[in-house]
């Protein structure tokens, strides 16, 4: 996920009972370094005060045209002029029609209609107001003027009806706007990422997995989304939500996923496989429980085939991407591998510090040699494999 850091934000607000999660949204972007200053309407001040989002912004919040506190006396300009974006969460319907129709009657209308920086809106109502006629035409107006919708999604509302219009989760909104800001460095190009473990049945409830938690691949999946490629996730069972804008295929086995990498890699252009695959299969696997007795039991396994070999093997094969988690050894195992898969590069990591935490440690291997990506969450490090991908990639596209 990319950084907001040092990014300066306007958020405002309207009149929605989701206005009180726009307090969460604030501390958010502040807890990610962004520099952001509140504009509220008068509607929005009847959900929550400006009081409590002065206290955690830390400055003063805009309501009014007038305020005398902007020193120019141009709050409707000047308080956007230094902006990297302006946020609308919530945005009501009517707020929606109004910057659609370039109407400008109070202070966050007129900033927007005034703004230099991009806008972004996460529109908060009811699912008939969403559903209007004149909604959708407002909100299609919108993204004709380049303007960015960020949801909203479905789900229990304020109302006690069921349906469209919900806001973005805060954490969701502050993830969009990671993604918005994030150097597109893989525009327009495909990436197929595997990710999280395989499991190998045994019997009909028993089965051969490992620890692998998948954030690391979802990790690299979202950072591959935010720099602006078409992404497909085949991922082995995890506890993950899988980012919404990837296309997800869900596997069970080593030999499923296999399966939907073949069904999937024509027109990628770069692989990242990054699942823990397991090496073997059970060679017999029963259909009903196994039943317990006081003999030992041989349990017969077969090799699973090597799905990134199969892949850099291609006639064509897109650009591959391995990791390797070992835990001896690591640089001089993860090159053999890198070597014997023929790999341009290969993710390094120690099998201790990896599997299953937020955070970790890379060594990546290439042509070129070898780049530590230091101690970090697995977002950044994804975020910095996805950089050191696309710089290869350019490289190396002219000679593929
Ligand atoms: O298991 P190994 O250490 O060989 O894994 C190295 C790389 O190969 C990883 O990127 C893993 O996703 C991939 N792999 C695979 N199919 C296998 C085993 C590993 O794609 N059966």
């Amino acid at each position: 996920m990319a950084d907001i850091k040092g990014k300066r934000i306007l958020l405002g607000l309207t009149g929605g009972i989701a206005a009180y999660k726009s307090a969460e949204l604030l501390r958010q972007l502040q807890q990610d370094g962004a520099d952001v200053q509140v504009v509220m309407t008068q509607a929005a001040c009847g959900f929550i005060t400006p009081a409590t989002l002065q206290a955690l912004s830390g400055k003063p919040v805009f309501t009014d045209m007038w305020d005398a506190r902007v020193a120019s006396n141009m709050a409707h300009i000047e308080l956007s002029r230094d902006k990297d974006a302006i946020v609308v969460a919530p945005a009501s319907a009517d707020f929606i029609a109004k910057i659609a129709h370039g109407l400008a009657d109070d202070l966050l209308s007129t900033l927007c209609v005034a703004r230099e920086c991009p806008l972004l809106v996460a529109p908060a109502m009811n699912r008939q107001m969403w559903e209007n006629a004149a909604t959708r035409r407002n909100i299609e107006q919108l993204q004709r003027d380049g303007v960015t919708i960020l949801g909203p999604a479905s789900g229990d509302q304020a109302c006690g009806e069921v349906g469209m219009g919900r806001m973005l989760e805060p954490e969701e909104i502050a993830d969009a706007l990671r993604a918005f800001f994030a150097p597109k460095l893989l525009a327009g190009r495909r990436v197929l990422v595997t990710a999280g473990p395989t499991f190998e049945a045994i019997d009909a409830v028993r089965g051969i997995t490992n620890l692998s938690s998948g954030k690391m691949g979802y990790a690299v999946a979202q950072a591959a989304l935010d720099a602006g490629a078409q992404v497909t996730l085949v991922s082995g069972p995890t506890a993950l939500k899988a980012p919404p804008a990837a296309k997800f295929v869900g596997v069970t086995s080593a030999r499923d996923m296999f399966a939907a990498v073949k069904r999937h890699v024509a027109g990628t252009d770069i692989f990242v496989s990054v699942a823990a695959v397991a090496d073997y299969h059970a060679a017999n696997p029963s259909r009903r429980k196994i039943k317990k007795s006081d003999r030992n039991v041989t349990l017969e396994l077969a090799p699973n085939p090597d799905i990134l070999a199969w892949v850099a093997g291609l006639p064509k094969p897109p650009f591959c991407v391995g990791f390797a988690a070992e835990s001896e050894k690591l640089e001089q195992y993860a090159e053999d591998k890198r070597r014997r898969k023929k790999l341009p590069l290969l993710a390094a990591n120690r099998v201790q510090e990896a599997v299953g935490a937020d955070e970790n440690e890379l060594v990546l291997l290439d042509d070129g040699g070898r780049h530590v990506l230091p101690r970090a969450p697995k977002s950044v490090l994804a975020q910095q494999l996805v950089a050191h991908i696309a710089k290869l990639y350019e490289r190396t596209s002219g000679k593929r």
